[in-house]
Parts: structure tokens; sequence; C-alpha cells
């Protein structure tokens, strides 16, 4: 398996350009499940997690053509409504096919996705949302049968807690669904407005994507369409932070710096001067991190759970301690362990981390835990003096497309190998 190799302690310095988000071409993939014609996607990233969603949609039957950053899928003629358990075990947020996949073939089956590298990822409020819209959901030896008969019937649904993934799956499930579906509690991420302009696009009418009510009416067919993914905002947070932690500049191109605004508030905290163009936001390093006394994790628009831990990393060297509380993901801390490993001082008790900023970090033998916590690690590593070597990266190609030649392009010393 490969790894990473940093040689740190060198500032960064120079301009990047953002992939498409992750978050946004997942559930994108899953919509084009609706679509009984192509889908032209621009802007995809090269991840892993693309990839596998790649193979759902084949196995169902989709004809997929991809060429650069572009991804064609053609869904003309699906044949089959299951996704294999090892389809599924690749990528666990597959579950959000599972609303396209029901609503086009009026049943689908799917194994349960059950723990991540984050811990336990329920998948009750999909399950009971959909439930309202008609689908019938039995549960035997893990696996998930659902089916709807004829069609599903669009109501009104109340998240309890505004779940990215839930609020996905019902905008899938409720395009072509009989009637009026409405959401309340619904996530406001801007990977859901993406989302829902694509449907849109394509014939649905969603309303309200971006805010906690969004309502869907129920169009019978949706037809070929064409779209470009928005930038992925974590992987734009990671540049800043891994600037930030070298003491470097960087403008990263091709950015929505709205989408940005609660890390920028956390990076201005740290004593980054930050600017702002149309499409891009450049960001100079202090000499000196400052501490920030807290940040929250919190649904959009507040801090994002995904920027958490790279921003962990960076504060490592700050002056002072600071402290995140994470509200979204229990197992995140999961990385700390390893971030120790460089001489971080981060104490944790539940959901609460404090880190006592030290002098310098030295180069460590670490392994990724998890995606994000992967980002840390390179972090930590380019800031570090020595050498570093990350193992498990295979949690980074879910994420980062082209992590190792764009810090190269920005004078890191990093090898894949
Ligand atoms: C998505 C993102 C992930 C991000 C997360 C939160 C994708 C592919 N992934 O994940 O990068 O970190 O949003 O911004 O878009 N929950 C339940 N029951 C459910 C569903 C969720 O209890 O049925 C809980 C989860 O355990 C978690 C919280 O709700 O504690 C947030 O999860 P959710 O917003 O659903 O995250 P994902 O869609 O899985």
């Amino acid at each position: 398996m490969a790894d990473i190799t940093i040689s740190g302690g060198k500032k960064i310095s120079g301009s990047i350009k953002l992939s498409g988000a992750k978050n946004s071409i997942l559930p994108i993939l899953a919509a084009t499940v609706l679509i009984s014609g192509k889908s032209i996607i621009h802007n995809c990233p090269e991840l892993s997690d693309v990839e596998a969603a790649v193979k759902i949609l084949e196995h169902l039957g989709a004809i997929v053509i991809t060429e650069q950053s572009t991804i064609t899928v053609d869904c003309s003629n699906l044949k089959k409504y299951d996704i294999p358990d090892s389809l599924m075990r690749e990528m666990r947020s597959s579950i959000v096919f599972l609303g396209a996949i029901a609503a086009r073939m009026g049943k689908a089956s799917i194994s349960s996705p059950g723990g991540c590298e984050l811990g336990p990822r329920p998948i009750d409020l999909h399950l009971s949302a959909l439930a309202d819209l008609g689908l019938k959901i039995e549960e035997e030896y893990g696996i998930l049968n659902c089916s709807c008969g004829n069609e599903l019937i669009g109501t009104d649904i109340q998240l309890s807690f505004p779940s990215v993934g839930a609020t996905e799956n019902v905008i899938l499930a409720g395009v072509t669904a009989k009637g009026i579906t409405v959401i309340h509690g619904a996530a406001r991420e801007p990977e859901i407005s993406d989302l829902a302009d694509f449907l849109n696009r394509a014939g649905a009418n969603i309303q309200g994507a971006g805010s906690d009510i969004i309502t869907i009416y129920g169009t019978s067919a949706l037809h070929s369409t064409e779209h470009t993914v928005i930038p992925d905002r974590i992987e734009a947070a990671t540049y800043l932070a891994a600037t930030a932690v070298t003491g470097g500049k960087i403008t990263v191109l091709g950015a929505i710096p709205a989408h940005l605004t609660p890390v920028m508030s956390v990076l201005k905290s740290a004593g980054c001067e930050l600017s702002v163009k149309h499409n891009e936001v450049s960001l100079i390093a202090p000499v000196k991190l400052k501490r920030v006394p807290v940040i929250r994790t919190m649904p959009h628009p507040g801090f994002p759970t995904d920027a958490g831990s790279p921003l962990m990393a960076m504060l490592t060297i700050a002056d002072g301690s600071s402290m995140f509380v994470e509200n979204i993901f229990e197992n995140r801390f999961r990385i700390v362990d390893e971030l120790k490993r460089f001489g971080a001082k981060i104490y944790t008790n539940g959901r609460v981390a404090v880190i006592e900023g030290v002098k310098a970090l030295s180069g460590a033998t670490v392994e990724c835990t998890d995606l994000r916590g992967g980002a840390a690690l390179v972090i930590a590593a380019l800031a570090a003096n020595g050498v570093t070597k990350i193992s498990k990266i295979h949690h980074l190609d879910r994420g980062y497309a082209k992590l190792t030649e764009n810090l190269r392009s920005l004078g890191a010393e990093i090898e894949r190998s």
C-alpha cells in the first residue's frame, strides 16, 4: 500500500485551483439514476469515492464515460435495483442512492451501511423520511429490502436533525413522487443547493434549497442535462490551513468565498490575513499563529465538522491554548493520538478537545484514521521539523484529488511511494 513522505518545516506558497466538491458530486451521481437520458457533469474531482459511485451506477446498468473532469452518465436503461455489499462497504455514503433507486425502479435493495471510520453512522433519519414518502422497508440479515409499488407519495417531513444525507435522500425520492414533499429542518449545506440546481436543470421543481424548508413539487419525468459541480470548500479549508501552519502565502482559485465564511473567520482569529475576490481567497500567514479560544462544529452555516481536524492540526503550534467542541461526529478525535506523535499537546474529553500550542512539531511515523484526520496529518507534517511518513493514505484518496502534486507545486517536499 502507498505511503506519503514529507520533509517538513518549509513555507508553502503559490496558488492552487480547487476541484469540484466531493460532497456535491456523490449525490449528483446518485441523482442521475432519476434521469432517463444523459447527464453531463463537469468539474468532477478525481477521487476514489467518485470511482465507487461510478461502479454503483455501472452495476445498475448505467453507461458512464469519464473524460478528464467530465463524467457523462446515461441511465436510460437501468436493469438492477440493488447495491452489492462490496460496493456499499467501499463508500458508506452510498446510502444516498437509496431514494433515487427506489424512486426510479419502484424497489431497492442495499446492505445496511453499518459503522465507518467516524463511528456508527446511523441511517434512521433517512429510513423514517423515506417511509413517510411511502417506501416499505424490511431489514433481513443486514439487507434493506425496499419497495413502493408504483410511486412514492409526497408529504410533509420533519427532520429532527439537519442531516445532509437524509435531506439529499428525501430530495431524490421526492422529485418524481406524486404531489408535494416539504422537508422541515432540512440541511442547508451548499452541496444541497448544488444537488437541487442539478435536478432543477433536469426538469425538477425544487424550491428553497439552502434554507431549512425545502419544497419539492413532484414531476413525472426528468430529461437530459448538463451541470458544473461547485468547488470543494473543505479542500479550500485544508490548503488554507496547510499554508497558515507553514507561515506561507496562498491564493485558492475557483473558490466561492461565501461558502468559506466560518473557516475564514477562524483563520482570521488565528492571525492570518485574508482577502477575497470574486472567485478566489488569498491568505498570508502571520509570523506566529494565535490561539483561537473556541471552535464549535455545527451544521451549515456553522463551522464545518470536515474542516475541524485540519484546523486542529494548524493550532497545535499556535501561541496558547485553543478548544474544539465537536457537535456532529463523535469519533473525529481518533486522529488526536496520531497528532500527539508529532509532539502536539492535545487533551480530549468526550466531544471537547483542548490544544495547547507547542513551539514546534517533529516529524513522525503516523497513519490516517479517516479522510479529514489524514489531512490533519499532512498539515502537521508540513509544519514539523524533519521527515514524516504517513500510511493508510487510501483515506486521503477518498477526498483529495492530486494532493501530492498540488502541495509539491506550492513548494512542499512531498513524495508518494
Ligand atoms: C455529510 C458529508 C460529510 C460531513 C457531514 C456533516 C457527504 C458525502 N458527506 O455526511 O462529509 O461531515 O455531512 O456535514 O456529503 N445522523 C443520524 N441519523 C441519520 C443520519 C445522520 O443520527 O439517519 C447523525 C450522524 O450520525 C451525525 C449527524 O447526524 O452525527 C450528521 O450526519 P449527516 O449530516 O447525515 O452526515 P452525512 O450526510 O453522513
